[in-house]
């Protein structure tokens, strides 16, 4: 940068070009006079528009006493007014100090994107006539007489700190299986003995140091008897990834899945982008219409029917989405209106819904309309079908089905060997003939697993969330490693 120092710089661009930015990375606070700042100090905000009049009376004091004074003066506006660009060429003149014009060259979409992420977007339509009366000054800057036109080239590679920044890029590269699969654990039972959170921290520091893309949570108020008894623990799943967030691990973390009949939508939105944020993008939420009347009975929370569940469900997921959005303003959609939409912390980034459950009129359709991924079984002929009704839904609703990654529950019994793995089988297989229940759950090692894994990836699986129907402790976890090479 070869700009001269002392100097008037003068810098232009519209609104969210990166004027502010590129202000304070170079010059010192005192240095800069900024119209939004003179707003706030002589009227309620940055945004104070009826202070504006006042504010720029301030600016023109500074500049004169600065610039008469020799003393380097950075003029943060738009920039875009003639009549004061001169005056302010004038006044350096007359002070004998270079003056030297900054032009921000931020394309304009990336000005109206960054705009619309921000918390008070200016309107789009004075946007654009920013940007039109940019692009002719540009082109006209060269005639004016500065000293310098000094133009900055669009940084697009810069990890900045804001939070339009972070909602495009999530932080952590994506892990993946040489299959090409992420492999998710999901855990459902939790025999954790004295010391919950010890156990739930080294479970996850397992999961992580095996290498599983993320970390899944069951989301039951009582242990559903398909898992274990009904005193068993099952703890409530946002609190519990509250703990695990803390750990600092690279997984990601979400419920699978999260009942919408639980808790109001809005409320789970709030958890997830809590969450999101305090793991830096890493959240995702499962959800599904619920389905186990006892555990709502005793909760004492209704348990409609199915139909209302659904509706219920495919609304939760637009409640979610509108919340997350960027910005405040007011939503009306298809299913769901909302007077405002502030959420804060917003999420770090667009967090991923997982819809579970797998009804072909409804389930499947919701996911084709409004989700990331849907959750299907794993085993190959109920997958093949729900995939094909999946995507048929996709068609139907005009969505591109490479938009929905399908995902899959799998509850393997995984042995270390042979001798292991029919221990195992017989440990769990309660009235059920060995054989029989060793073909059902997949009995073997975590070499079958990764062969079976690999015909899931060719059947176009994104995601294999991993359940053990016997987890007892990290060391059946770190035993995983092999299928997540
Ligand atoms: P107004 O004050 O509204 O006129 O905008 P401004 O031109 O001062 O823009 P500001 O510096 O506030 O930047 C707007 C947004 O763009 C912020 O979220 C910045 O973090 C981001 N931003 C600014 N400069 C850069 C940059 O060089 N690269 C990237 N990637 N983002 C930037
Ligand atoms: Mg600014």
């Amino acid at each position: 940068m070869r700009i001269p120092d002392p100097a008037l710089v003068v810098l232009v661009g519209p609104s969210g070009a990166g004027k502010s930015t590129w202000a304070a990375a170079r010059y010192r606070r005192e240095e800069v006079v900024s119209s939004d700042a003179l707003r706030g100090v002589v009227g309620s905000g940055p945004h104070d528009l009826d202070a504006t009049e006042e504010a720029f009376t301030l600016l023109e004091r500074i500049v004169d006493a600065r610039l008469a004074r020799g003393l380097t003066t950075v003029v943060d506006t738009l920039g875009l007014d003639a009549e004061r660009r001169s005056r302010w060429l004038l006044a350096a003149r007359g002070a004998g100090l270079p003056a030297v014009l900054v032009l921000m060259d931020t394309p304009d979409a990336e000005c109206r994107r960054r705009n619309s992420s921000r918390d008070r977007p200016v309107p789009a339509s004075a946007l654009a006539g920013q940007l039109r009366r940019h692009r002719e000054l540009v082109r006209a800057a060269e005639a004016e007489g500065w000293d310098l036109v000094h133009r900055v080239e669009p940084d697009t590679g810069r990890v900045a700190d804001s939070a339009a920044e972070r909602t495009v890029h999530r932080t952590t590269p994506e892990r993946r299986t040489s299959q090409g699969l992420r492999v998710v654990l999901q855990v459902s039972r939790f025999p954790w003995g004295e010391d919950p959170a010890g156990w739930m921290a080294a479970i996850a520091r397992a999961a992580d140091e095996a290498g599983f893309a993320g970390l899944a949570l069951m989301d039951h108020l009582i242990q559903i008897p398909q898992v274990d008894r009904a005193w068993e623990p099952i703890p409530e799943p946002w609190v519990t990834l509250g703990l695990v967030a803390g750990l600092g691990t690279g997984l990601s973390l979400g419920t699978l899945v999260t009942p919408v009949t639980f808790r109001p939508a809005g409320i789970t939105a709030k958890a997830a982008a809590t969450l999101d944020a305090l793991t830096g993008g890493r959240a995702f939420v499962g959800v599904g219409a619920g389905w186990w009347a006892r555990e709502h009975a005793a909760y004492g929370l209704d348990l409609p029917p199915a139909r209302e569940r659904l509706d219920a469900l495919a609304a939760a997921i637009e409640t979610m989405r509108a919340l997350w959005a960027p910005g405040t303003k007011a939503y009306d959609g298809q299913r769901v209106s909302l007077p405002e939409t502030t959420c804060y912390p917003r999420p770090a980034g667009r967090i991923p819904v997982i819809v579970g459950g797998s009804g072909e009129r409804r389930t499947l359709r919701i996911a084709a309309e409004l989700a990331d991924g849907c959750n299907v079984p794993s085993d190959l002929e109920t997958l093949d079908r729900k995939v094909d009704v999946l995507r048929a839904h996709c068609r139907a609703v005009g969505r591109d089905p490479a938009e929905v990654a399908v995902t899959v529950l799998d509850l393997p019994v995984v042995g270390r060997d042979r001798d292991d793995t029919w221990a195992r089988v017989e440990r769990q297989r309660g009235r059920s003939p060995a054989a029989a229940f060793a073909r059902r759950t997949n009995a073997g090692t975590p070499a079958d697993q990764r062969d079976r894994y690999g015909v899931l990836a060719d059947r176009g699986v994104d995601t294999v969330f991993v359940a053990l129907r016997d987890l007892a402790g990290p060391e059946d976890v770190a035993a995983l490693a092999p299928l997540l090479a």
